[in-house]
């Protein structure tokens, strides 16, 4: 897709996003629906939230092949993401040390932190079957994206363990 095309994609589905989710206090709901938008929009091969739970990111609502449900901290893409508190782009998935494999098919990904707080909270993954399918433009609406989160997950953020003492029980439910 080309960069004009793509940024005027993102800039007509923002507003839609907005409104999706506006009414919405349901966590699981709205993140649901936004996946189902970028996968629709883009054809993306998998898109996707993870949450912070703990000490570890969790699978939360996603549209694509079957993915690992736990990421600890640091670890993959993903955890570097929630690490390093930064969107990263990954060109070529071979080509990062220690990328997680869950489908061979995913060649090049994007992963975006949540931020409620000033806390990461989760992190929107999105994998392409093409290499070099992410730049600056997708960093920018996706994060644009990721902004509107703040409005409904502050429920979970209170709910999760990151914010609870050291020693409490990860809460399985984030409803
Ligand atoms: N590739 C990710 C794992 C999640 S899947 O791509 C759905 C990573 O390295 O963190």
């Amino acid at each position: 897709m080309k960069s004009t095309t793509k940024e005027k994609l993102y800039q007509t589905l923002l507003p839609q996003i907005q409104e999706l989710v506006k009414d919405e206090p349901d966590l699981i709901a709205n993140l649901a629906n936004i996946v189902a938008v970028l996968k629709q929009a883009f054809g993306f091969f998998w898109v996707g939230f993870y949450i912070v739970k703990g000490n570890e990111l969790v699978l939360g609502p996603f549209q694509g092949t079957i993915a690992c449900t736990r990421i600890s901290f640091g670890k993959g893409v993903c955890g570097t993401a929630w690490k390093e508190r930064r969107t990263v782009i990954v060109p070529d998935v071979e080509q990062f040390h220690g990328h997680i494999a869950c489908s061979s098919e995913s060649k090049s990904e994007i992963v975006v932190p949540l931020f409620e707080s000033g806390e990461v909270v989760g992190v929107l993954d999105i994998d392409s079957d093409r290499l070099n399918e992410f730049d600056a433009i997708d960093a920018k609406y996706l994060g644009k994206i990721t902004e509107i989160m703040p409005l409904f997950l502050s429920a979970v953020a209170l709910r999760t363990s990151s914010l609870l003492p050291e020693n409490s029980e990860p809460i399985g439910n984030y409803e």
